[in-house]
């Protein structure tokens, strides 16, 4: 069952008004905020901190077509390759010819890329790329990034950051989104209204088991979007990465970048063997979907839960210089990766699919806006490639600027709605972690790198009695969080369902033909 709003307005403490609300601080969020007219007022919301989000953990880096070496045509072939030619064209291309310009922004936001000893920007290479064209910070690339474009926000005057504020609910009257209902750390309520809200909140990674997301990423801006109408395309095609570090532990996994395979970096399995050749001519750096499908037949044969990342043909000098944290990280976890294999195993780590967008990151309800990872441009197609994420969160952060701007320039405030008061159903009976768990063993055991049509069934009614028991209303976040979490769940199931081929990273087994894991 679909409620238009899970919160009451009836307790509302406090009302801000300003021409733009963001939720996220992300590089998308913020990349936007900066971009916008420094005369226009701008809150932009963060669940916690600034720093807390799935682009201050990117590690590779940035993919963008700067090197003399590289031509935009190159980078738009891998990105359609690695996306299974399911990519929409125009907003591609975009993203790979506006690249330059915003890499010089950001540039000029302070941001440092690694050099070469002629100043020139070091480019490194990942999976699926045919050229070398990521630019870099050593192995910390998002957190540099959100280093730079926050010590810029500080420094805008038309720019407020509200930290620890919950995004509840778009508040819209008939198609048009008036203001955001939020809630603060106190649980006090807050209305921002505003001319036009940017979604930039990010992923879904914690509807699963195992994922490289933080614990953040509970997509509230899709199910809000969902809630209020948005439009909301493309939700099967959740990425797994192929390299997260292997603990038996469930939770949040430290990932090893990519570019550890960019460099030289080889995959084995447990008995030492280097196994990519035969499932790619790529090999070890196949687009992430092949490679995980690939780690994931590894695993059945070997009947052990990981297999090798193997760098210690590099000097330890190289490596660490080169990766700095991860050596650090390894180190703690009591691997030197100099002389020893780290264990890896796939785990989610992005979605393609959410909030559908035009060219201008513009959505289906008038003055709301997406971008960054919640959005759905089809610039990644059926699976992204390696580095383009930050890439689309400032390339479209950039978009939306403009016609943002024409549109909040030609519009006053919408009147907030009158709103009926909500019958709240308590819920205190609920264990809100149990729920969550009981979520994530869902998505784990049936909609994860490999799926059925029979297992995708049994998926949806469990996800619907979960999301059944949550029916009504309730003044936790927890609550708010587990019902964003199940309506993800459920967007993604059923659209898997709806996909009855093979494609990208949607990988159904059933598949007329594809009676095995191990024919990919
Ligand atoms: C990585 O460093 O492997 C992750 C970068 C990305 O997700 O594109």
């Amino acid at each position: 069952m679909k409620s238009r709003y899970i919160s009451g307005f009836h307790d509302v403490n406090d009302k801000k008004d300003c021409d733009v609300v963001i939720i996220g601080t992300g590089v998308a969020g913020l990349f936007t905020a900066l971009n916008i007219d420094s005369k226009k007022e701008i809150i932009i919301l963060s669940k916690t901190k600034i720093d807390n989000n799935n682009s201050n953990l990117a590690q590779g880096g940035i993919a963008a077509c700067v090197d003399e070496d590289d031509d935009f045509k190159s980078h738009y072939e891998d990105t359609l390759r690695a996306g299974a030619y399911y990519n929409r064209s125009e907003t591609t291309h975009v993203l790979i010819q506006e690249a330059p310009k915003n890499i010089k922004k950001l540039l000029d936001y302070g941001t440092n890329f690694d050099q070469n000893e002629n100043g020139n920007l070091r480019v490194t290479r990942e999976g699926g790329h045919s050229k070398r064209r990521i630019l870099h910070a050593k192995d910390a690339t998002g957190r540099e990034l959100i280093r730079s474009l926050s010590v810029e926000i500080k420094s805008r005057k038309n720019i407020v950051v509200d930290e620890n504020v919950f995004g509840i609910d778009l508040i819209t009257n008939q198609n048009r989104v008036c203001g955001v209902l939020a809630v603060n750390e106190k649980g006090e309520k807050i209305i921002y209204q505003s001319k036009a809200v940017v979604l930039a909140t990010g992923g879904i990674g914690q509807i699963y088991k195992n994922t490289t997301n933080p614990e953040v990423t509970t997509g509230d801006g899709i199910a809000m979007a969902h809630r209020a109408g948005g439009v909301i395309h493309d939700m099967e095609f959740i990425q797994f990465h192929p390299t997260a570090m292997y603990s038996e532990k469930n939770g949040q996994k430290f990932l090893i970048s990519e570019a550890v395979r960019g460099e030289g970096a080889v995959l084995r399995n447990i008995k030492g063997e280097a196994f990519m050749k035969k499932y790619h001519k790529l090999a070890d750096l196949a687009p992430r979907d092949i490679v995980a499908r690939s780690i994931f037949t590894e695993k059945m044969i070997t009947n052990v839960p990981y297999v090798y990342l193997d760098i210690t043909h590099k000097s330890p000098s190289f490596i660490k210089n080169r990766f700095p944290t991860i050596y650090e990280r390894c180190l703690e976890e009591g691997i030197d990766m100099t002389k020893e294999y780290i264990p890896v195993s796939p785990v989610q780590h992005y979605i393609m699919g959410g909030i559908y967008t035009d060219i201008d990151g513009k959505t289906n309800v008038e003055g709301l806006y997406a971008c960054g990872e919640c959005a759905c441009t089809g610039v990644h197609g059926a699976n992204r490639l390696a580095s383009n994420s930050l890439l689309e969160g400032i390339v479209f952060g950039n978009r939306v600027v403009d016609s943002l701007t024409h549109y909040i320039s030609n519009s006053n405030l919408t009147p907030l709605p009158v709103i009926p008061n909500i019958q709240y159903t308590t819920h205190k009976d609920l264990d809100f972690d149990h729920i969550k768990e009981k979520l994530e063993n869902i998505m784990d055991e049936y909609v994860s790198i490999v799926r059925s049509q029979n297992g995708l069934k049994i998926a949806l009614k469990e996800m619907e009695k979960l999301r059944n028991q949550l029916a009504g209303c309730e003044e936790d976040r927890r609550y708010y969080e587990c019902v964003n979490m199940c309506t993800v769940a459920i967007l993604i199931i059923k659209a898997a369902l709806k996909r009855k081929e093979s494609l990208g990273a949607h990988y159904r087994v059933d598949t007329e033909g594809k009676g095995c894991i191990i024919n990919f």
